[in-house]
This record gives C-alpha cells, sequence and structure tokens, in this order.
C-alpha cells in the first residue's frame, strides 16, 4: 500500500484515548505519508476529533504513541507543530471586524507579514471580500477564513476537522477545489469527514475509523479501479448463496434483485462457467466499478446483507464480510 520510499508525516502506533466511561480512540495505529491527501472517514462519535486533539497535543493519550514528520520527542513534536496547521472548528473570529482584520490578529500571534494575509487571502479566494465584516459572511466564507488562517505560516502539513461540515455542495466544492490546489503543491492533508461522498472527491488515501478503531485503510486508487462482478438471476437470494460458495468469492452481498462480489481473480468467464455447472444461469453479469461506499459498508458492516441472507452463507464466507485486509 505504502512506498517505502515515502516519508511519514504523521504515524500512530496503537494510539488510545480513554475518557471515565468511553474509549474514544481505542488502539489506532495509520500512516500518512508526504504529499498524501488523507481523509479519515467516520460516523458521528467515531473519535476523529480526539485523534487530531492528540495529534495537535491538545489531548493527552491514555496509551500508545505517535510520530510526527518522524520524531516522537517532546521537542520533536514541538518543532514538527511549527510545520502543521490546523483548524479543530470554525475559529472565533471577531464578527465585527473585516476578514483582513481577523487575519491580521492571528498573523501577529504567528508573526507572519501583511503580504503573508493577502497570498493565504487569495488562495481561499476571499481577497475581494476581505474588506467585509466577518458577520456578514457565509458560512461557506467563514470556513474559507478559517483556511486562510490555517495556511498562514506556509505549513507543510495541514489538519483539518470536517472542512466541509454544514456547508450547502457550492460551499463544499470551494472546500474541494481549495484542498486540490494546496495538495498540487505538495501539501500533505488530513482531513476528518463523516462524509463518504466528500472524502471520496478529495482524498487520495483513506482510513476507515468506527468505534474509536481503524477497521479499513487504503488508497482511493485501490477502491475504485478494483471491480466488482455485479450479477442478477431469477431467485437473489439463491444467487447470494451459490456465489458464497464460489472459491474465489472475497464477499457477496445482495442488494434487492441485484448480488455483487469482489473476486480474487476478478475472472466473470470463470464465475459465470461454474455457476452455470451448478444449474444457476445469470440474466445479467458484469464488472462494476467498486465505490467508497462498498467499501465502507464491507468495514462497517452497515447495509451488509440481511441477516437471513448471511445466514444462507457458509461460515468462511459470512466471516470474511467483516475482515480487515
Ligand atoms: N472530553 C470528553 N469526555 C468524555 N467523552 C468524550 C470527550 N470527548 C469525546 N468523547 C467521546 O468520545 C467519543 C469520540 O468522540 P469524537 O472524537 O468527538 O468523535 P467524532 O469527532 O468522530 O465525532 C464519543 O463517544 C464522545 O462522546
Ligand atoms: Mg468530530
Amino acid at each position: 500500500m505504502t512506498d517505502p520510499g515515502d516519508s511519514p508525516v504523521i504515524q500512530t502506533f496503537d494510539l488510545r484515548k480513554r475518557y471515565r466511561r468511553t474509549t474514544a480512540v481505542d488502539g489506532i495505529s495509520f500512516r500518512v505519508d508526504a504529499g498524501q491527501v488523507f481523509g479519515f472517514l467516520g460516523p458521528n462519535g467515531a473519535g476523529k476529533t480526539t485523534t487530531i486533539g492528540l495529534l495537535l497535543g491538545i489531548i493527552s493519550p491514555t496509551a500508545g504513541r505517535f510520530e510526527l514528520f518522524g520524531g516522537s520527542s517532546a521537542r520533536d513534536l514541538h518543532s514538527a507543530r511549527r510545520r502543521m496547521g490546523a483548524t479543530l472548528e470554525t475559529p472565533n473570529f471577531y464578527p465585527y471586524l473585516s476578514g483582513r482584520d481577523n487575519l491580521r490578529i492571528v498573523a501577529g500571534v504567528k508573526h507572519r507579514d501583511r503580504a503573508e494575509i493577502e497570498r493565504v487571502l487569495d488562495l481561499v479566494g476571499l481577497g475581494r471580500r476581505a474588506k467585509q465584516k466577518f458577520k456578514a459572511y457565509s458560512l461557506g466564507m467563514k470556513q474559507r477564513l478559517a483556511l486562510a488562517a490555517t495556511m498562514l505560516g506556509d505549513p507543510e502539513l495541514i489538519i483539518l476537522d470536517e472542512p466541509a461540515n454544514g456547508l450547502d455542495p457550492e460551499g463544499m466544492r470551494e472546500i474541494r477545489e481549495i484542498i486540490r490546489g494546496l495538495a498540487e503543491r505538495g501539501k500533505t492533508i488530513f482531513l476528518s469527514s463523516h462524509m463518504l461522498w466528500e472524502v471520496e472527491r478529495t482524498c487520495t488515501h483513506v482510513a476507515i475509523i468506527q468505534n474509536g478503531r481503524i477497521v479499513r485503510q487504503q488508497s482511493v486508487a485501490d477502491v475504485t479501479s478494483h471491480g466488482v462482478a455485479g450479477l442478477r438471476a431469477a431467485d437473489p437470494a439463491a444467487l447470494a448463496a451459490a456465489v458464497a460458495e464460489y472459491p474465489a468469492a472475497r464477499w457477496v452481498r445482495q442488494r434487492g434483485d441485484r448480488v455483487v462480489a469482489e473476486l480474487e481473480d476478478g475472472d466473470l468467464a470463470a464465475l459465470n462457467a461454474w455457476l452455470a455447472r451448478r444449474g444457476v444461469h445469470l440474466s445479467h453479469l458484469a464488472l462494476e466499478a467498486r465505490s467508497l461506499e462498498d467499501v465502507f459498508m464491507e468495514a462497517t458492516g452497515v447495509g451488509e446483507l440481511a441477516p437471513a441472507a448471511t445466514d444462507a452463507l457458509p461460515g468462511p464466507v459470512r466471516h470474511r464480510l467483516g475482515e480487515v485486509p
């Protein structure tokens, strides 16, 4: 999955955070390499913000450790954090000040000059709206100003917690384009999201987190380049049960009157012949692109086979449905 020549920017090793009643982060290990746009995808309450808080040093871990730019000592982390920019939520900008004046305050704290304020305003497309008061900004503009503040100091690693949360499709598109532009300039981006759609369109790599655990980690290209077999026959439940016995089937899922399966060898003709020998005749068989949604469903069990259909599967395949590769 990762090229050994890549250099890790973030690496976590069995990182844990337990609160009195909740284990927010339950032993996660992942790696983000330079130049990746890494999507940290999971439902609300999965542990995304806690993980980001740990990386930023706002929250201290219960166990485990992490490295930033290859270092993990207090001194290493301190200097690493000077190479990072992060937004945990929309920062408290002053409503009666303009976007530019708000950035001047942040730039003062970060010891950045005026030229840099103009640079980051242009970067997020707020150059012409910089005189307007913050309170008159749309939510999308507020999020973009937060991104601009994050970009002061030209960080190499940018960490964004749900950057498109609450935005309309147009606002999301703007954020996506800014992120794409940053990626083209070689920045490493780590963003959390509970929206599949956002991650699929923005990210090069994804880790899926659920209940504080990483259930899947993969490049988005790997996800979408592997096709799945889409099948139809008169009796879809019987078809699903038959395909589940096929030796090269990694997983099988019935979706209404369709059956979808991932094949180890991708050989549709062999599957067709094998089914025909068992008296199962298909009305449709095609290679279909797998979406991140398929992977998310496999990994989290959301939208998995209905219990009745799952029970019809032989043990090994049923087990493989929830397996992490
Ligand atoms: N300070 C805290 N004290 C107790 N529980 C917390 C605290 N912060 C987060 N949690 C719990 O930890 C879990 C993960 O939360 P969080 O990291 O915010 O998830 P996400 O950002 O993925 O929505 C949730 O169950 C949440 O209620
Ligand atoms: Mg969160």
